[in-house]
């Protein structure tokens, strides 16, 4: 699958490194950025041709674009590409109102292209254990679950973008833009949510529009509640963290790896272990090889991958399964419809904090 990017600053170098990585499924050719030093730069780096996003759209024989501009003009690029028949993989978060995720599915439909959304997290094999534990009924009844990401961004971090903290193109401030990955997390493993409930304050820095700080509190379909907690006034940062606790067990993720899986019956794992055994999920691995891990002797047990091709960029596995949904015609992982449902419950939140009221979604 030939592959451009379009918008070529802080992530676009992400996306070529994966894209490179993944020779044999794909081959990024080409280039765009509205600031032609920017592609050229990005050009010269991965060895592209820098090219006009008309150009890019005209050329047949480029199948995908990953969408790498500033979150509001995610739809500006994503719709045409779309229209003009390529694939379309857009950053997170889908774009920063309902209304514009709305005109990139409708260009979807229109197209029969494939859309995917970029939430890399989900392909962490710690979030991998914690949906299937959930899925599988193996935390038992749903009752608390918690998404927290206390971290930290400068002010210089804010200003090193005209759009950074702007509500027309970043759509919000430490949910949208940093927390939104976390709280795709919950969404995904806990299901709906009917209601929030939420504060949000700019506590800390200055020119900038959105929150630096907000807490909610949630209430799920299946009836567990939940926090959300997302700063970047939090000095000087602590790891994101998901925690979906149950009547019969509890999967908690710190950072992008998985603390703690306790479930009734079965010995608790923590640490190395736990993340030897979120590697066996992620991977395939057997019952047999898994239970390996749960009695302690982890360290001998053969992996199917090597570690660090799991451990690598999650964009990386995130783009193959996107190339593979594409190819078959299937739905990748995170299509349209699954970053809408994070975008509608960042929207919803911020809606109860300006308005001091319960919304119900
Ligand atoms: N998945 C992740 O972990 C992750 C990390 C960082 C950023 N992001 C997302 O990636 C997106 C970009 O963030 P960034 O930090 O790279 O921003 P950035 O400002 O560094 O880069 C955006 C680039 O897009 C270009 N651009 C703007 N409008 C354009 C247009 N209409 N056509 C072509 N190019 C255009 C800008 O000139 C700039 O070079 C955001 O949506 C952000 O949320 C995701």
């Amino acid at each position: 699958m030939r592959f451009a990017i379009v918008g070529c600053g802080v992530i676009a170098p992400t996306h070529a490194r994966a894209l490179q990585q993944l020779a044999g499924h794909a081959q990024l050719v080409a280039c765009s950025d509205i600031v032609p030093e920017r592609a050229a730069a990005l050009a010269a780096e991965f060895g592209l041709t820098a090219r006009p996003f008309e150009d890019v759209l005209a050329d047949q024989s480029i199948d995908a674009i990953s969408v790498c501009t500033p979150s509001g003009l995610h739809a500006a690029v994503g719709v045409p590409a779309l229209l003009a028949g390529k694939h379309v993989i857009v950053e997170k978060p889908m774009e920063v109102t309902l209304e514009a995720c709305d005109r990139l599915l409708e260009a979807q439909r229109t197209s029969g292209a494939t859309l995917g959304v970029i939430c890399q997290h989900r392909f962490d094999p710690a979030s991998q254990v914690v949906k299937k534990a959930v899925d599988d009924g193996d935390l038992g009844r749903p009752v608390l679950a918690e998404a927290r990401v206390p971290w930290f961004r400068s002010q210089e971090y804010y200003d090193s973008g005209d759009w950074r903290g702007t509500w027309e193109l970043d759509g919000g401030g430490a949910l949208m833009n940093q927390g939104v990955h976390t709280l795709d997390l919950l969404r995904w493993t806990c299901g709906p949510v009917t209601s929030v409930y939420a504060q949000a304050r700019t506590a800390a820095h200055e020119r900038i529009e959105v929150e630096d700080v907000v807490a909610a509190t949630l209430t799920f379909a299946n009836g567990a509640i939940g926090t959300v907690v997302a700063s970047t006034a939090v000095y000087p940062g602590f790891p994101a963290r998901l925690a979906v606790h149950g009547s019969a067990g509890s999967a908690v993720v710190e950072g992008d790896r998985l603390a703690t899986l306790a479930v009734a019956g079965r010995p608790t794992i923590g640490g190395e272990q736990a993340n030897a055994h979120a590697l066996q999920v992620a991977t395939g691995g057997t019952r047999a090889a898994t239970s390996a891990v749960e009695q302690g002797t982890a360290d001998d047990t053969p992996g199917p991958l090597d570690p660090a091709d799991v451990w690598g960029e999650a964009h990386r596995r995130q783009l193959l399964d996107f190339i593979d949904a594409a190819s078959k015609g299937r739905a990748p992982l995170v299509d349209g419809t699954e970053g809408r449902n994070a975008v509608e419950l960042v929207r919803a939140i911020y809606a109860s904090a300006a308005t001091g009221n319960v919304v119900r979604l």
